[in-house]
């Protein structure tokens, strides 16, 4: 195959490959290798610039750099910044990936002051400094959405929270509920969710940079100060272990997106069951919904059985990773590079899911008095028992009264619903849950 190459892409590729020694490499196995990285990795770019200035840095105080070297550096990067930033950087045909890229540009614009950046570094430490500063970011934009949706579904519960709906175990009629309990359900859920996405962040935000290889370096690196530049809690101490928290940290953050994508599932579930003909709890304006091409009466939910199947295929990424990081060799491997494949395409998507969540739930309507039907009558009967029970009647006989007019078909409700205690229909509790949100919240901005 080399023989086929041009002098000129020889050259070419020369120049542009980090680790060139000499020899020119098989176009084809630098195709299969490099793989979707040219496009995923201009997600990492502004990041990996962010990385080099605090290396170069680090490297002026540890004496590798000239403060005049730097001084030539920092402006070039903060110009390669804002190439990044106007959405105009590329990663160039050959180029292996965007640590290279930015190298390159560097060495264009400096010569062999560009060259220099790299002293102390590896793309393995590289690559897991951007991508915790990546993942960070992410994780910020994941509970602020999953907060936009809190704040809709909160506010829902609240503005409807005198609707009583039927309340099902086994999917059959059970207890009154309501829609404030729904709405507030899936509000405090999320809460929990938030604790996951609270765990990643915290292992997302410690800094791995000066790991280099996986092994660490003998120059003096200063990875304390690198810490504070970049503004992680703390190193990742163990040169080892900050190496092992490539596929660690993904695999945090995909349990987050994991739990998220699981309750954010359910409701899309619960949604279209609510707007099944057969139950009619909710609906949404007439151009929120799509129509078949056949039946010209249909108004189908697809929003949320779209939103349903990929909260569903979110749920896999755990598993999708495990799966790819199982039996892996101590140290940085090729197969690592493969998570950004799997991960960067997922939190866009969980985001988007979330934002048209709450989207379409800022247009739902909600109907009323859905307990009158006759069909829910028997949704009364604990009500019932229990105001015996007040009236000093034992539990058991209680039950066994209302139970006989129930077997005998005379039972007729009586149709009040007085729930106070915390967390039920009468007593919500929005606002401690609220608060709960909050705290954890404020751990992550
Ligand atoms: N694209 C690579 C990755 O994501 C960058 C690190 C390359 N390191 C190496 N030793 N080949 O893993």
């Amino acid at each position: 195959v080399g023989s086929e190459m041009c002098i000129r892409d020889r050259l070419y590729n020369m120049a542009k490959q980090l680790w060139n020694k000499g020899f020119e490499p098989d176009r084809q196995i630098e195709d299969f290798t490099v793989g979707a990285d040219r496009e995923l990795d201009l997600r990492l770019a502004a990041y990996d610039v962010e990385g080099s200035k605090a290396h170069i840095k680090m490297l002026t105080k540890i004496g590798l750099l000239t403060q005049d070297e730097l001084d030539r550096l920092l402006p070039a990067l903060d110009e390669i910044a804002a190439t990044i930033a106007r959405g105009e950087f590329r990663i160039d045909d050959g180029v292996e990936d965007v640590h290279s890229q930015v190298e390159l540009m560097l060495t264009e614009r400096l010569g062999d002051i560009g060259k220099k950046i790299h002293s102390g570094r590896s793309r393995n430490d590289q690559v897991l400094v951007d991508l915790k500063l990546f993942f960070r970011d992410e994780l910020k934009h994941i509970a602020e959405a999953v907060n936009r949706l809190f704040v809709r579904l909160q506010y829902l519960s609240e503005q409807h929270s005198d609707k009583l709906m039927p309340g099902y175990t086994h999917l059959q009629v059970a207890m009154p509920s309501s829609f404030g309990l729904w709405f507030g359900a899936y509000a405090e859920s999320l809460t929990d969710d938030m604790q996951m996405v609270l765990a990643a962040y915290r292992i997302a935000n410690q800094n791995p940079l000066g790991s280099a290889a996986g092994y660490g370096s003998s120059f003096p690196l200063d990875r304390e100060m690198t810490t504070e530049l970049l503004g992680f809690d703390r190193p990742h101490y163990n040169v080892v272990a900050a190496q092992m928290s490539r596929g660690k940290t993904e695999r945090a953050v995909a349990s987050a997106i994991a739990a998220v994508a699981s309750t954010l599932g359910h409701l899309a579930m619960d949604v279209c069951m609510w707007m099944c003909n057969n139950f009619g709890f909710v609906s949404f304006p007439d151009e929120l919904t799509t129509g078949s091409s056949i039946m010209p009466h249909k108004k189908n939910p697809d929003v949320f059985e779209i939103m349903r199947g990929k909260c569903n295929r979110l749920q896999s990424l755990p598993n999708e990773l495990t799966i790819l990081t199982a039996n892996l060799p101590l140290g940085y491997n090729r197969d690592l590079q493969l998570m950004k494949d799997i991960m960067f395409p997922a939190t866009t998507e969980l985001i988007e899911c979330l934002d048209m969540a709450d989207f379409m739930l800022s247009h739902i309507n909600v109907r009323d008095y859905i307990l009158d039907d006759s069909r829910y009558d028997y949704i009364f009967t604990v009500e019932d028992v229990n105001r015996l029970v007040v009236a000093g009647v034992p539990f058991r006989d209680a039950y066994r009264q209302v139970g006989m007019a129930v077997q005998n078909k005379t039972y007729n409700p009586t149709r009040e619903v007085s729930h106070t205690h915390t967390g039920s229909i009468g007593n919500l509790a929005n606002d401690r849950i609220a608060a709960k949100m909050n705290e954890i919240l404020a751990e992550i901005r």
